[in-house]
């Protein structure tokens, strides 16, 4: 799929992080198992001002790499600017990881300390990390120190409510040199219960000087506005409500998008999959991103259980224009 590129050249930044203009307010949220090359397009095509990459595993590359690592590590241009988001726990193979993925020029490099899976926790990476302040400072402290590029964290409020330290950790990052801080609003034990604290999302805007993306419960376009209006963020993030509704960039809801044009989305959608992955997996893959694309009446319950399992996507595409369109 070809994106032109964003015009910006007379365009003033939103924000910067670091030395890189930020031509808009409304971000995409790093995703594993979502945010993968094809969407992060089209949502770039949408107006998402910023990308991150699915989060690299430091230990993925030590050793033999996976198979899935060289899909998570490719980016295309028209994605800029584009950050690798890196999650694990020690600081040296986290520099190491930087270095490596430095070399693959990116825009930015992002530590991820807001993952709340088991796994992940377990071995003191993600939001673990939170739980360790000192390692955090030494973390951004090493990567600003090393890297010629803007280094990024995104954190969650603490690990539980007993400790809410997201006011110490933002300070820390900021003190070690990073150049931007998205915060999810919520602790690691709430995992996505709850509803993110908008409250404590602007406190951390009103602690620092560099720029704070704030993220959490922004499910429709409507809700951009007085999210921004509430934390003061430099910028919004914006995760699950994105998925099978890549318009919110452009700052509209699904009822103010034409049937013909989220059809067109969602083929442009399916194709970027098809080219990226290769037919038969492309058309797996796009799966889980066509149950969000589809709302719930549009299909019978026999159709759509058709649409979700044919492995011939002319079909899959004939179900949905006909239903969609008629
Ligand atoms: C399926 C899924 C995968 C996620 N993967 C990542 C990830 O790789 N890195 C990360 O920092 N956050 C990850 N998150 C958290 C999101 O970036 C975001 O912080 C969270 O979903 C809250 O934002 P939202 O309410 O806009 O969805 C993930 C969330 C979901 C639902």
């Amino acid at each position: 799929m070809i994106i032109k590129d964003v015009e910006t050249k007379n365009l003033t930044p939103v924000f910067k992080i670091g030395d890189i203009p930020i031509f808009g307010d409304v971000i995409l949220a790093p995703m594993d198992g979502y945010t993968d090359h094809p969407f992060r397009l089209i949502c770039r095509k949408w107006g998402a001002a910023c990308i991150y990459s699915e989060f690299i595993n430091g230990l993925d590359l030590e050793g033999k790499h996976p198979p899935h690592l060289s899909e998570r590590l490719f980016y295309h241009e028209a994605e800029r600017p584009f950050g690798y988001q890196i999650l694990d726990d020690l600081p040296e193979r986290i520099l190491n990881t930087a270095r490596y993925l430095r070399s693959r020029n990116p825009d930015f490099i992002d530590i991820n300390m807001g993952c709340c899976s088991r796994t992940v926790c377990s071995r003191g990476a993600g939001a673990s990390l939170l739980l360790e302040p000192d390692k955090v400072s030494l973390i951004i402290s090493k990567l600003t120190a090393e890297l010629d590029i803007p280094v990024t964290a995104k954190i969650r409020l603490g690990w539980d409510e007993k400790s809410r330290n997201y006011l110490d950790i933002a300070r820390r990052i900021e003190d070690a040199g990073a150049s931007a801080l998205a915060v999810h609003g919520r602790t690691k034990t709430q995992m996505y219960r709850g509803m993110a604290d908008w409250d404590a999302i602007s406190e951390v805007k009103q602690a620092l000087r560099i720029p704070v993306i704030g993220n959490g419960d922004v499910k429709t376009a409507d809700q951009i506005g007085p999210f921004l209006h509430h934390t003061k963020c430099d910028a919004v993030m914006i995760g699950r409500g994105a998925v099978g509704n890549p318009w919110i960039f452009a700052r509209k809801n699904r009822s103010d998008c034409s049937r013909q044009e989220i059809f067109n989305t969602l083929k442009d959608h399916l194709f970027a999959s098809m080219e990226y992955f290769g037919e038969n997996h492309g058309l797996i893959v796009f799966r889980k991103q066509a149950i969000n694309y589809m709302q719930n009446d549009w299909l019978s319950p026999d159709l759509r259980r058709e649409a979700l399992t044919t492995t011939d996507w002319h079909r899959f595409l004939s179900i949905i224009e006909q239903n969609l369109l008629s």
